[in-house]
This record gives C-alpha cells, structure tokens and sequence, in this order.
C-alpha cells in the first residue's frame, strides 16, 4: 500500500485527493493545511490524519509520495523539506515565484534523488502527445498564443495580488506556456507590455489586467501570447494556432484542426490516456518515471519564461530567459 500525503487541502488538492483515492493499493495518510478545519474536512471525506504544521507531519509520517499544492508565494522551504524526507513529490505549478527559490527546491530534489512530477497535465492529453510527435520535425515559423479569462477567487484572495501569485501570466497561463514549450520547443528571449486598465477599480486587485508578450524561441520560431482576466462574466477565449509553410495548425483540447486540409496524423479521434495523478501514482510505486511529462527540473523552465515576461514589462526591455543566458 502506498502512503500519500498533501500538503495544502484547497480546491486544486481535493480534485487530486479525490483521483489518488481511485487509484488500488493507495491510502491517503495524512493532510496538512495551515487552515486546520480544511484539513480535518479533507481528511473526513478521504481518510488521512490532518496536521496543520507541515513540519510536524513530515516528522511523523512515513510517507511514499506528497502532493504540494500551495499558493504560490507559499513554496520554498516546505519543498525543501519535504525533498529531504526522500518522497517523491507531486509539486502545482508554479514551483515558486522567483527563480532563487526555484532553483534552491531543484537542488533539494536533485541531492535526494526523488521522482518529481508538475501539475502540467495539458501534457497528457493525446492532442499534446500526437502534435508533439507530428511537430517534431517540421520547420515552425509562427505561433499566436491566447488566453483571455476571468478573474480567479474573490477580493481577499491571493490570486489578484501581484506579489503572492506572480500574475495572471506566471499563475494561471504558465499552461499556455508550458504547451508551447512543449510543442514548439525552448523559449529563449521574451519582450512584454503589461497594463492595468478595466480592473483597476476593483478591491486589493495589483496583477495586471492585460499582458501581451513577444517570443523567440531558440529554433527561430516567434510567437506571441496574449493573456487577460477582464472577462469574468464569460466570453473569454483560449486560442492556440502554429503556422508552418501551407500548414495552420489550431489547437483544442479534443484534438487539432488544421487547414487548409485534414492531416491525417492529427485527424483521428483522440485516444483516452491515464491522467498525470495515475502516471505519477505508477512511476511512484515502479521508480519509472519515464511516463512523466513535466518534472520539476522542466516546470522551471516554463516559470523561467514568465518571470523573464514579468521583468521585461518592468524594465521595458527584451529579457533573455534566465536558462538561454
Ligand atoms: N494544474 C492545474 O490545472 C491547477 C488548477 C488549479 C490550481 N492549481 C495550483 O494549485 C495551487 C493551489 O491552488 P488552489 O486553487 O487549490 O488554492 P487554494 O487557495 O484553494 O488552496 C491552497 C491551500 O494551501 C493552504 N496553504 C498555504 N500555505 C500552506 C502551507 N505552508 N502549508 C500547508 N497549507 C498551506 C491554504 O490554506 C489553502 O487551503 C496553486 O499553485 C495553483 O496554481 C493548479
């Protein structure tokens, strides 16, 4: 029996809790949350003992693996130690929101050896898998990029707030970047205009309402992303298309479309696939982790990308990715 424990019980944890749970010969042991009554009301529903002090259950549980899913202004020593606990570590995206922090936690996971694993599960999909394949060896020349939402949580909570979540960019469309990354290849210098415009109005609200970024990718490929949270009532938009010669490849979650004609590889019907929880469950009680799309070495570099945005909007200048210098 695998013993599994969370380390934040919020939204994102108990869909994950509630996967784990499915999963034969897993027992979820323990929870902690620093809101005490959200772990106690997880571990009633899922089983676990609940904790309130990561230190305090990575003291006294023997665990297998631990899915941290934080705030993002959270991470950094609970990741540490945990890594040094020697569990494999399932770890929300983004890993943190510097990269001092980032690559502390990597050096932490990298002397422990562990098996990580990153919330990236756009990944897993066979659309991703199949336009990864097909895209491999093509010549790239363009991608448009967009990401036009809502606003995540009410007026107390940490997602609007610039120093706790990063942005809108570094927090929610880190999968938008993640996915060009993975299909497009590396991302090595990024210019970026941001503006506070429509939602400047609104209470403890510091994150930028409108992002638009530029980018090179180290191919020779450029593309551009646009991310927005004015659209909170609906109407909001999630586009993806690549452009190669006589070819417009357009991403959606069930699979490409692609014009002017149906490409054969990417036209079938996509096929079901195990989702990140259960690749992730498996390689922890296999040690392969080769069905693992994103560790946490990888996810570093997609936070690498959207930090280089986020200071290239506050210096007005082109920012060579912290990994491209
Ligand atoms: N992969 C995805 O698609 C996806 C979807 C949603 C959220 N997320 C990510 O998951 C993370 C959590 O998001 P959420 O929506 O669940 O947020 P949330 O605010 O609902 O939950 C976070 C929980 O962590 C707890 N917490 C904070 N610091 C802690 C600490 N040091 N120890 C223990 N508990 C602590 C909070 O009390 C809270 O209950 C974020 O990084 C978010 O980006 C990923």
């Amino acid at each position: 029996m695998l013993r599994v424990g969370f380390i934040g019980a919020g939204g994102n944890a108990e869909g994950h809790m509630r996967r784990v749970k499915e999963i034969e010969d897993v027992e979820i042991a323990a929870i902690c949350d620093v809101v005490l009554e959200r772990a106690q009301a997880m571990a009633r529903a899922v089983g676990g003992v609940a904790y309130d002090d990561y230190r305090e259950m990575l003291d006294k549980e023997a665990l297998d693996a631990i899915y941290i899913s934080i705030p993002p202004f959270a991470h950094g020593e609970v990741d540490v130690l945990a890594a040094q606990k020697k569990a494999a570590l399932f770890i929300e995206k983004p890993v943190a929101l510097d990269m001092e922090t980032g690559l502390r936690i990597w050096e932490a996971v990298q002397q422990a050896g562990i098996i990580t694993c990153v919330g990236y599960q756009t990944r897993y999909l066979d659309a991703a898998q199949r336009g990864r394949e097909f895209l491999a060896d093509k010549t790239i020349g363009m991608v448009v990029c967009n990401r036009w939402g809502g606003i995540a949580g009410g007026a107390e909570h940490w997602w609007r707030v610039m120093e706790k979540s990063g942005g809108q960019l570094v927090e929610q469309t880190t999968h938008q970047v993640d996915l060009m990354r993975f299909l497009v290849g590396e991302i090595v210098e990024v210019t970026a205009r941001y503006a506070l415009r429509v939602c400047a109005d609104l209470e403890n609200f510091t994150i930028p309402d409108a992002q638009v970024l530029t980018l090179q990718f180290l191919s020779g490929a450029i593309g551009t992303l646009t991310t927005s949270c004015m659209m909170t009532r609906g109407g909001g938009k999630s586009s993806l298309d690549i452009l190669l010669r006589d070819l417009r490849l357009e991403w959606t979650r069930d699979g490409w479309k692609t014009y002017p004609e149906q490409v054969p590889e990417l036209a079938a019907p996509p096929q079901p696939r195990p989702s990140i929880d259960e690749v992730f469950i498996h390689a922890v009680r296999t040690g392969d982790a080769s069905l693992i799309q994103s560790d946490y070495a990888d996810a570093l570099r997609t936070l690498d990308v959207t930090l280089a945005a986020n200071e290239s909007a506050r210096t007005g200048q082109p920012v060579r990715t912290y990994f491209a210098r």
